[in-house]
């Protein structure tokens, strides 16, 4: 019997995740970092934590698994995007690693359409430039750290940094370079021109390769880290998002999924490069060559109600804690006795910003319409319904767009509560289906592997062996019409706040 490991870096941590030749789970383990956030709107995190997570978490799956690390038959990557990781030369990381919901950039960003221009910029890259997309951050690094950026040999992402680690090789592919914001992301290579308007030396980027390509072999120092076998073949892997369409089958035409992780992803599968010019949604490479994905990203999705949880349920967290439950569990059972609308209560998520659609870095979340008579249980339903609502926003560009799907396929943490899926249903009018195997972004990015290791024809195929749905939840007519006029009262709020939020950015 071969396996296929799945190494996850997300946000909260790092998940890997061992499957079998068939997609089958056999078990996980997760390992917890910090989000640092030395200033409002700021964040960081530092690159040998996410290693040191990598590490025990592959330690622990091989120890409970008890299987020989030889029938491993490959290793594929699944990463946070944007995250700006700077190796000196001796492939040292250099500072903590400006990550994807950071918003600090806004002056790089406007330098940036300026020196490449707007619509030359989105023609190359498909995007504006974006706070928190790595351009933006290399411009940071170089005006405010100019020491930092002359001893920087290497830039990667992420999750190319734990590749790096564990193979000693440095390497980047599509899906994850194009939300760079220096990627041609029809040839899926660097765009020169928009190297030298920026005066980035192409000298730090290592070369773009595809997904499931073979990136190279764990190395003797690895091995004996990790307990993996000297040799194991690495591929490249995806980005989080490009990996978890790969989990949920969403690699033709037609197909989309949603995502409530930290961040909340609507992602839908495009077989051209397809741009919004108002660069309300993004455009970024699929996996599989010749394919692409548009989507829309709330930025503090499941971050919303972590931070509910962390501020305002530590009781629920102890009792949970008891009961060896998850303490979303009790929170959804506190949420679904409040109804719909939340007792006339809305939220904003923009706790870190936002980006789709508004683009807004100095937005700051709200709770809209607060009285005396609300307690920490309508909070509660009005963040889950907030975050439904701006992923909504997303929908509705997406069809403005053209881009239709006549289902919706849910991952993520907040894919696996049922109340947040009906949320879903209900507001978006499409039926919501779960995949059997949820692990999502691992399991694409174990299939990478599997891919690049001839397991697999290709990613469609896999996809077809691999990944099979449980039945739709569908919408209920009824609760679609209650939550209607409140997601027009949600899309009318943030116009009238644009102008305070700039204003409390300067204070
Ligand atoms: C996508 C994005 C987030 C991160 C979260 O553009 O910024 O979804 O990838 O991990």
């Amino acid at each position: 019997m071969k396996y296929l490991l799945g190494i996850d870096l997300g946000t909260s941590g790092t998940k890997t995740v061992l499957f079998t030749e068939d997609g089958l789970a056999l078990n996980s383990a997760t390992e917890e970092y910090e989000l640092y956030q030395p200033h409002n709107g700021w964040a960081e995190q530092e690159p040998d934590d996410w290693w040191k997570a990598c590490i025990s978490s592959v330690k622990r799956v091989l120890a409970e698994s008890r299987i020989n690390a030889a029938d491993i038959a490959g290793i594929g990557f699944s990463g946070q995007m944007h995250g700006l990781v700077m190796l000196d030369e001796n492939g040292e990381s250099l500072r903590r690693s400006i990550i994807w919901c950071d918003g600090r950039t806004a002056g790089e960003c406007a330098d940036i359409m300026n020196r490449v221009g707007a619509k030359r910029l989105v023609e190359l890259t498909g995007n504006q430039a974006l706070t928190s997309f790595t351009a933006g951050n290399i411009l940071w690094v170089r005006n405010n750290e100019p020491e930092v950026y002359k001893r920087c040999r290497h830039i990667l992402l992420p999750k190319d940094y734990l590749r790096y680690k564990l193979t000693g090789k440095p390497g980047m592919e599509a899906s994850d370079a194009s939300g760079m914001n220096i990627l041609d992301i029809e040839e899926r290579i660097w765009s020169e021109e928009i190297l030298k308007k920026l005066e980035i030396d192409p000298e730090l980027l290592p070369d773009v390769y595809e997904s499931g390509m073979l990136a190279g072999h764990i190395t003797a120092e690895a091995a004996k880290l990790t307990g993996l076998k000297e040799g194991t073949p690495v591929v490249y892997g995806s980005g989080d998002n490009a990996a978890a369409a790969i989990g949920t089958g969403v690699v033709e035409k037609g197909k989309a999924f949603i995502t409530i992780g930290t961040s909340g992803v609507l992602f839908a599968h495009s077989d051209s490069v397809a741009v919004d010019t108002g660069g309300r949604v993004n455009t970024f490479c699929a996996a599989a060559q010749d394919s692409w994905a548009v989507f829309g990203c709330t930025l503090a999705a499941g971050m919303s109600l972590q931070w509910l949880r962390n501020n305002f349920f530590l009781p629920e967290m102890k009792v949970a804690e008891g009961l060896g439950k998850d303490p979303y569990t009790i929170m959804t059972e506190q949420a679904e006795r409040v109804p719909i609308g939340a007792n006339k209560l809305l939220f904003l998520p923009y706790l870190m910003g936002e980006r789709s659609p508004i683009l807004d870095p100095d937005a700051r979340a709200v709770f809209f319409g607060l009285s005396a008579i609300h307690n920490k249980y309508d909070m509660l339903r009005s963040v889950m319904e907030g975050v439904v609502y701006a992923q909504r926003q997303c929908l509705d560009i997406l069809r403005d767009m053209g881009i239709e799907f006549k289902e919706l396929y849910a991952t993520g943490g907040g894919g696996t509560s049922p109340l947040w899926r009906q949320m879903i249903a209900d507001i978006f009018d499409l039926p919501v289906v779960t995949i059997q195997n949820r692990e999502g972004p691992a399991l694409g990015a174990a299939i990478l592997a599997g891919v690049g290791t001839g397991l697999y024809p290709s990613i469609p195929d896999a996809c077809r062996r691999i990944i099979k749905q449980n039945s739709p939840q569908d919408p209920i007519a009824a609760n679609s019409a209650k939550y209607a006029p409140y997601y027009d009262l949600y899309c009318d709020l943030y116009p009238g706040m644009k102008n305070g939020f700039k204003t409390l950015s300067k204070l």
